[in-house]
């Protein structure tokens, strides 16, 4: 009877029986969240993904002899990087993202990614968006298509020049960064803010210019906020 009291509200069984089931079924989706992550790490590891993707922090290269030496991208803050969802979806359907072949800028990028079957995709998504970093504050910048972000992107950096944005139907925008015309699919805009601005945590050895110090943090926070809405 004493179950039967919340708040010292008297409810009725069916009520009480209603909402132990609501509650067992968000426990079950917060376990099952998790779930995936011990298989997916022995998945990660029987697939070799480890011989080309770092995954554990921090960023390892120092020289460019170093950063040429990686055959793909670091994923130690991979979980402060991608949105949820993204990476299920693209390990089971990968398509290039950097227009040219990891480390080049002649090469074009032939795609052929290693590809996961649906229940290996998603628990490798599970055991990659575990990977987290400090670095990345939860500042809950939102995705948004701002006017100063835009000219920012656009005119005053061009960005634009380095990186593949689509517009009326049209991708265009140069080829040597990844593209970003799914960003809002792939990107946390927390994430774009603390790698434009902190860039030597995540990529001490680059190729894009550095913008910290050049553009100030709250034009920073517009910019990620717009690239963070790119479809
Ligand atoms: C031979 C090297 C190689 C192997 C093995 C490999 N990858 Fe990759 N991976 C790459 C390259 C190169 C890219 C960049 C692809 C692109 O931009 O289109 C990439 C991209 C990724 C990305 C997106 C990262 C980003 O920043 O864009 C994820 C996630 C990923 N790989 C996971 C895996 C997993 C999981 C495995 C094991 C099943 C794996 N990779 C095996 C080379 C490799
Ligand atoms: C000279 C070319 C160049 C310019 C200009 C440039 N970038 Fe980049 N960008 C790159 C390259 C190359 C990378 C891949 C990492 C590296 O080597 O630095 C990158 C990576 C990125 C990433 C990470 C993408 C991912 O999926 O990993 C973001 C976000 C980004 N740039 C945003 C910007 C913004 C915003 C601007 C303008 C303020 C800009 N870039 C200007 C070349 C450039």
């Amino acid at each position: 009877m004493i179950l039967h009291m919340i708040s010292g509200v008297k409810i009725s069984r069916a009520v009480y029986l209603a909402a132990l089931s609501v509650l067992g079924a968000a426990l079950f989706v917060a376990t099952d969240a998790q779930a995936g992550v011990p298989e997916g790490k022995r998945a990660f590891e029987a697939g070799k993904c480890a011989s080309c993707h770092q995954v554990s922090g921090p960023a390892a290269e120092k020289t460019i002899k170093d950063q040429l030496a990686k055959k793909g991208p670091e994923l130690w803050y991979a979980g402060s990087k991608f949105k949820a969802g993204f990476l299920e979806r693209w390990l089971a359907d990968p398509e290039p993202i950097r227009p040219l072949a990891y480390n080049s800028i002649t090469e074009r990028n032939r795609g052929g990614h290693p590809r996961l079957s649906g229940q290996e995709a998603s628990d490798v998504a599970a055991y990659l968006m575990s990977l987290k970093s400090a670095d990345v504050k939860p500042l809950g910048i939102r995705a948004l298509d701002n006017p100063r972000g835009r000219i920012a992107f656009v005119r005053r950096y061009s960005c634009y020049g380095c990186h593949q944005v689509r517009t009326r139907g049209k991708t265009v925008g140069g080829y040597s960064g990844p593209s970003l015309a799914d960003a809002s699919e792939r990107l946390n805009p927390d994430w774009i803010y603390a790698y434009l601005s902190r860039p030597a945590v995540f990529k001490p050895v680059k190729r894009m210019p550095v913008y910290s110090g050049i553009i100030n943090d709250e034009e920073m926070k517009g910019l990620a906020a717009y690239v963070g809405s790119l479809r």
